[in-house]
């Protein structure tokens, strides 16, 4: 979940984590041959109501969704339903190969549903951010009473898929609205797998250092020195760009494409955290290209740069320098550095910044001391006093825990929550089962979801461990579903 407000240094990072929050990568260099005609997908549009949950709006306007039946058993054969998250719908189609995977073994047919807002499904077309009469339809609920009407006129329409079983299956933002789906709808879908789903990652439920936290301790696993020199990196920061000289330094060092000015150092600084922070959510254990092209675990190509903290400010600097260039010049295709970007991807920053102005308020802090940032605490006078700039509202913080349960959610059932013990989102995920049907899974290797992505040759156990139990608990709850039939 990465968005880019303008908040405090960790809210802002956490934002722009946030966007990225999503998906796993996609095709990658070095993916098998053929796995581009593998996501062979059919769009279409399903005409929605703007409001679900009052009779005034009469509007309708059309959702996109993904299908691909290949090798669905058109005799009740179960459908596996992506509950699409903050962008283009395609873009998840094609990042969740884990869906295509077991397509085959599972029999079932894929479905991946636009969120509204994101991608084609705009609400009010063009004008659909022109206001926030326009915005006021843009919540997780709706969002999930669209994916219940979809699934409902799905099995309804489609010849052989009245009584077919239908499983949640979501990553990050999608992995929260996966679970929710299935608290809220369990007449609609027999089970969820939720993948790095930072569900507690509201209020107070996690204290909002362990985000950070879970950063710092990939670098630190990941070369003696690392985590230590980008805590002393701030200070030589806020040293060099007291002067003239050392601005100038600091644009040369970094290539930037424009140079840096005094009032652009805050900036300068989420960028190189929000780079820290993506780097851990992608450290994934070969080749990939989720928010940027980046080598084999990351983080310790990063690291080899970084085994001195104790060096002179410009050195140091210096060498933080080479760092991010892993992160953006891996292809060597980067002219400069702009300090205005952290990623290329699909996903929609304007989006989730309006999405963490109302409902998805995480707060985060860093202390510099448990984590290697520098120290912002969570201000939320601060966070919500931006959004009502930005947007001219504010957000209500326990409003998430109020309709979606908070840590009392053990009355649910028929839900897996992965987590990738990498991934810094665990630090607000369901790490132990709370009941047998509540089930937690950690792949310690793991970062993002990265369960949710292809196959891979250099997949660690413990990921194919995880796909493996994930498949069985699907393949329980469409048996149980087989035996206890519920045709709407
Ligand atoms: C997803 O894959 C399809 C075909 O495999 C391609 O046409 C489409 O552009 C891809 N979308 C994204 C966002 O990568
Ligand atoms: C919002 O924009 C729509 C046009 O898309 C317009 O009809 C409506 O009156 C606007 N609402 C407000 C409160 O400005
Ligand atoms: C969250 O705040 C509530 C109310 O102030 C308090 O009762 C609860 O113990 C807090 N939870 C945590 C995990 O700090
Ligand atoms: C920054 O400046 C302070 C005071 O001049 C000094 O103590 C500190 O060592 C400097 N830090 C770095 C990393 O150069
Ligand atoms: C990116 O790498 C290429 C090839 O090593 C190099 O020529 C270029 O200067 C680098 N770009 C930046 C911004 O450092
Ligand atoms: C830096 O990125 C921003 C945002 O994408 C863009 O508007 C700007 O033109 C870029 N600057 C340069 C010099 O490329």
């Amino acid at each position: 979940m990465a968005v880019e407000l303008k908040l405090p240094v960790a809210a802002v990072t956490i934002a722009t984590a946030a966007l990225a929050l999503l998906t796993g990568t996609s095709a990658l260099p070095g993916a098998p041959a053929g796995q581009t005609e593998q996501f062979d997908y059919q769009t279409r549009y399903f005409q929605q109501k703007v409001d679900h949950f009052g009779f005034a709006e009469v509007a309708t306007f059309n959702q996109r969704y993904l299908i691909a039946d290949r090798y669905w058993n058109h005799n009740g054969g179960p459908i596996l339903f992506y509950t699409g998250n903050e962008g283009d719908i395609t873009w998840f189609c094609n990042n969740t190969g884990f869906m295509w995977d077991v397509s085959k073994e599972l029999e079932a047919m894929l479905v991946f549903a636009e969120h509204r807002y994101y991608g084609e499904s705009m609400p009010f077309g063009e004008k659909s951010f022109g206001n926030l009469t326009n915005l006021n339809y843009f919540t997780s609920e709706q969002a999930m009473a669209d994916f219940a009407v979809l699934i409902r006129s799905l099995k309804q329409t489609i010849p052989g898929a009245k009584t077919s079983p239908v499983i949640a299956i979501g990553g990050s933002y999608g992995g929260m609205l996966a679970a929710w789906f299935r608290m809220k709808y369990p007449n609609i879908v027999v089970g969820a797998l939720a993948a790095s789903a930072p569900i507690w990652l509201f209020e107070n439920l996690t204290a909002c250092g362990d985000f950070y936290a879970v950063v710092t301790n990939d670098f630190l696993k990941s070369g003696q020195g690392c985590a230590d020199s980008i805590r002393n990196s701030w200070d030589a920061i806020n040293n060099l760009s007291s002067t003239a000289e050392g601005l100038t330094f600091l644009s040369h060092a970094f290539h930037l494409c424009s140079p840096l000015q005094a009032s652009d150092v805050a900036s300068f600084k989420s960028w190189l955290s929000d780079t820290w922070v993506n780097l851990a959510m992608v450290d994934y254990p070969y080749e990939a290209d989720f928010l940027q092209p980046l080598p084999a675990w990351p983080i310790k190509a990063v690291c080899t740069f970084l085994k001195d903290p104790s060096l002179p400010a410009e050195s140091l600097l210096k060498n933080i320098f080479q760092a991010v260039n892993v992160y953006f010049n891996y292809t060597g295709n980067a002219e400069c550095l702009n300090i205005s970007q952290t990623a290329t991807s699909n996903l929609d920053d304007q989006g989730w910044y309006y999405q963490t102005c109302t409902e998805m308020v995480m707060p985060t802090c860093s202390d510099g001391v448990k984590d290697m940032f520098e120290p912002v605490p969570w201000d939320f006078q601060l966070f919500s006093d931006n959004c009502k700039k930005e947007w001219g509202i504010r957000p209500r913080p326990d409003w998430i825990t109020t309709v979606y349960g908070g840590k009392n959610i053990n009355s649910h059932s028929n839900i897996i929550f992965s987590n990738g013990g990498l991934d810094p989102w665990a630090s607000g995920g369901v790490t132990k089962s709370i009941s047998d049907t509540l089930i937690a899974i950690i792949i310690p290797e793991g970062a993002h979801h990265l369960d949710l992505r292809s196959r891979n040759d250099k997949d660690p156990i413990s990921v194919q461990k995880a796909r493996a139990l994930e498949v069985e608990y699907i393949k329980k709850w469409i048996q149980e579903a087989k035996n206890e039939p519920m045709p709407f």
